[in-house]
């Protein structure tokens, strides 16, 4: 009843923005997506009859009660699948620079998915996987699988057609994905939170609805197509779209921090330079940039010349969920 597997964090090209239910994380919105290379987390699960409560481990040092809650509620719903009652030992490592202000939730979730059901005996195929992951955080359905990864938000009312797919594998196009950090303090407002004002409170939220499924149409298009110009427009104007709606809300609120501005401006600079680079934001100011791999070197130095800019990691696509044997976790990557 053990098991192992690693998944990879994933950048939103189109963003997931609001849920129409809160307790199955059912989007609004389909979502479009690319799984990195350079960012896992690694969990171990262990259920055990000897066990009165689960236990978590995160980083080598026991978890917050609030941490452990979560993860609790979580394995329920894996414990209720299974028909198996056993509590269990996580024990996640998450190999995400600690400063990368890359959100560890989704890769997080989508690891423990692999390994809680596995542990158990279950042997579940990648949809079924992305819909179990898709409950402890909606962006880590999208985790389950490796490349361009697309997640549609289905209609049903019980999220049976709500999981993430493969548009294309990490090896079809190499693009690279640059995380710029400006400041790895945690963000005032969660995605949640910050999704949940949106939805209720502001008036822009029908407008980024009204184009959204349309942005998820033309990105997956320009993705099959090697598209680079048109899927680097529509991922940009996507993000502002998103962001546009915090502004609305009540109270209204921003993720972006002096910083943000700065690096979008050098983005736009880049492109009058000829040099073709894009730029999207997740619920925090840090920036990730789309480029070529033949220019990722230049975008990073013209970057890391803005004195906000604290560090940069390159990422390229990276692969889906991989289970792991006992020694292969304890090899060093
Ligand atoms: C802005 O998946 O973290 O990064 O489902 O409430 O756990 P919950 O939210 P989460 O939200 C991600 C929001 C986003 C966009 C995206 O990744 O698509």
């Amino acid at each position: 009843m053990r098991a192992t597997a690693r998944a990879h964090t994933n950048i939103a090209l189109i963003k997931y923005w609001g849920k129409r239910d809160e307790s199955l994380f059912l989007p609004m919105n389909s979502s479009l997506s690319i799984t990195l290379d350079k960012f896992f987390t690694t969990t171990t699960v262990e259920f055990c009859s000897c066990l009165t409560e689960d236990v978590f481990v995160l980083n080598n040092q026991l978890a917050s009660e609030q941490e452990l809650t979560k993860i609790t509620r979580f394995l329920d719903r894996v414990r209720e699948i299974s028909g198996k009652g056993y509590r269990a030992i996580v024990n996640s490592t998450n190999n995400v620079p600690t400063a990368a202000g890359f959100a560890s939730s989704a890769s997080g979730f989508a690891a423990l998915t692999a390994a809680a059901t596995k542990a158990l005996g279950l042997n579940l195929d990648g949809t079924t996987l992305s819909k179990i992951a898709r409950q402890g955080s909606g962006s880590a359905c999208r985790s389950i699988h490796g490349g361009f990864v697309e997640w549609r938000k289905g209609e049903k009312i019980d999220g049976s057609d709500s999981f993430a797919k493969p548009v294309m594998s990490d090896k079809s196009w190499n693009i690279s994905i640059l995380s710029v950090l400006l400041t790895s303090k945690p963000k005032g407002i969660s995605s949640r939170e910050g999704m949940k004002r949106t939805v209720e409170t502001s008036p822009f939220y029908s407008g980024w609805l009204a184009s959204v499924e349309q942005d998820f149409l033309s990105a997956k298009e320009a993705i099959r197509a090697r598209d680079f110009e048109k899927l680097g427009t529509i991922m940009e104007a996507n993000a502002m779209k998103m962001h546009a709606t915090t502004l609305g809300a009540n109270p209204p609120f921003s993720y972006w921090n002096s910083g943000t501005f700065d690096v979008m401006q050098e983005v736009h600079n880049l492109r009058t330079l000829g040099i073709q680079s894009y730029f999207t934001i997740d619920a925090g100011p840090n920036v990730k940039i789309l480029c070529h791999p033949k220019e990722e070197q230049i975008v990073q130095e013209a970057l890391l010349k803005i004195p906000t800019v604290k560090a940069i990691h390159i990422c390229h696509p990276g692969p889906g969920i991989k289970y792991l044997s006992d020694s292969d976790r304890l090899k060093k990557y």
